[in-house]
């Protein structure tokens, strides 16, 4: 009895040390090299904004001025609610004392200037592909902007998911920490296309279902399901029947800049601030996103629930 004891209490501690060595968010964090960095470029910093629909998020609701960053939108999730924070350039309240490597880490890493993990309801599982010098002139953008008094609150989750150590844990599981690689087999336009729609983009984020952990079903990516951002489905945009089978690369292009799809309806939900985002890309971005849309295979979703009576 005491030797099944002493075994349990050493397996315990065992689990334990496990799983402060496992979720130490050093273990996924790239430490960035900046000195080397070459002075930044604003405009890209701000068509990388436009991209990663960072005000989408972070702008406080309700205001007209998106580039007011103070934070303060809840995110409902089947994990809690999220409220998102401050990241205008207010030293106090932003990250207006962060250096480029801090937001380098927290973009690419999703760990925090003091070594926290982030959350992935933040979506730097897709930013991460974005190089260092892309996340610099993100951030040369973002220093350019009102600086915003306040903070939202605390995220109220239940548990265990209120333990943001844990969140190292998920990162072994699902998160790919890896920056994008060209495919040299691909043409240039397909790779830009494959960039911007993978990193900063993120489209994937909302283009998929999620599975019980919240981590996007990869077998699945791109064929549609339950909006994360939002209420209402998000659809299939793969070259699935019923997804962008029947699109041209053209008509993928023209709904990213005006909303509008083939048969004249226009797009709406989250969609619609995606796309006031796209707008901003120049022609040849969109078209990139889609000649590699039009490269994705087929792969059928889940099935999409029926409309509910009055919803
Ligand atoms: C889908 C909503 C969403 C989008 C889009 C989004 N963020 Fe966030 N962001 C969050 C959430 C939620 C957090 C809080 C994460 C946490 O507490 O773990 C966050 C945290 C951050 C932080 C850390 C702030 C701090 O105080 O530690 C930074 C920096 C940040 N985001 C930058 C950006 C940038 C830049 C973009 C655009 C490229 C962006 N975010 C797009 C939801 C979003
Ligand atoms: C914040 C969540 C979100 C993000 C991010 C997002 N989408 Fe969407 N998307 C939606 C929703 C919701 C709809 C459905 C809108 C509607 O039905 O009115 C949609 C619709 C579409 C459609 C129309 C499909 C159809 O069958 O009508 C296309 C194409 C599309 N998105 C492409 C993209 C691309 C490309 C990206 C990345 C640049 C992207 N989306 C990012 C939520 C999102």
């Amino acid at each position: 009895m005491r030797r099944l004891l002493i075994t349990l209490l050493v397996f315990i501690a065992l689990g334990v040390a496990g799983f402060f060595v496992f979720t130490d968010p050093r273990v996924v964090s790239p430490g960035a090299a900046v000195g080397t960095l070459p002075a930044p470029d604003i405009e890209n910093g701000k068509l990388l904004f436009a991209a990663g629909g960072c005000a989408s998020c972070h702008a406080t609701p309700g205001q007209d001025d998106k580039t007011r960053l103070g934070g303060g939108l809840v995110l409902d999730s089947p994990f809690g609610k999220f409220h998102v924070p401050n990241i205008s350039p207010h030293t106090r309240d932003g990250i207006g004392n962060w250096g480029t490597a801090d937001f380098i880490q927290a973009m690419t890493a999703g760990v925090s200037p003091s070594g926290q993990h982030y959350y992935p309801a933040f979506p730097y599982t897709s930013y991460r592909l974005m190089p260092p010098k892309a996340v610099a002139d993100l951030l040369a953008y973002i220093r350019t902007l009102p600086s915003v008094e306040g903070r939202a609150p605390g995220h109220e989750l239940g548990f265990p998911y209120n333990i943001r150590r844990a969140v190292g844990g998920w990162k072994l599981l699902f998160f790919d920490g890896t920056p994008f690689k060209a495919d040299p087999s691909k043409s240039e336009e397909w790779n830009r296309g494959a960039y911007l729609v993978n990193g900063p983009g993120h489209c994937a984020e909302c283009h998929s279902s999620r599975n019980q952990f919240g981590a996007i079903v990869q077998a699945m990516r791109f064929a549609g399901g339950p909006d994360p951002e939002g209420k209402g489905w998000v659809p299939n945009i793969t070259q699935a029947e019923g997804g962008l089978g029947k699109w041209s690369k053209s008509e993928i292009a023209e709904l990213l800049k005006s909303g509008f799809t083939p048969s004249f309806d226009s797009v709406g939900g989250t969609m619609s601030a995606v796309v006031r985002n796209m707008a901003q890309l120049s022609d040849a971005d969109r078209l990139a996103m889609a000649e590699y849309l039009k490269s994705l295979p087929a792969v059928q979703g889940p099935p999409r629930p029926q409309k509910a009576a009055g919803g």
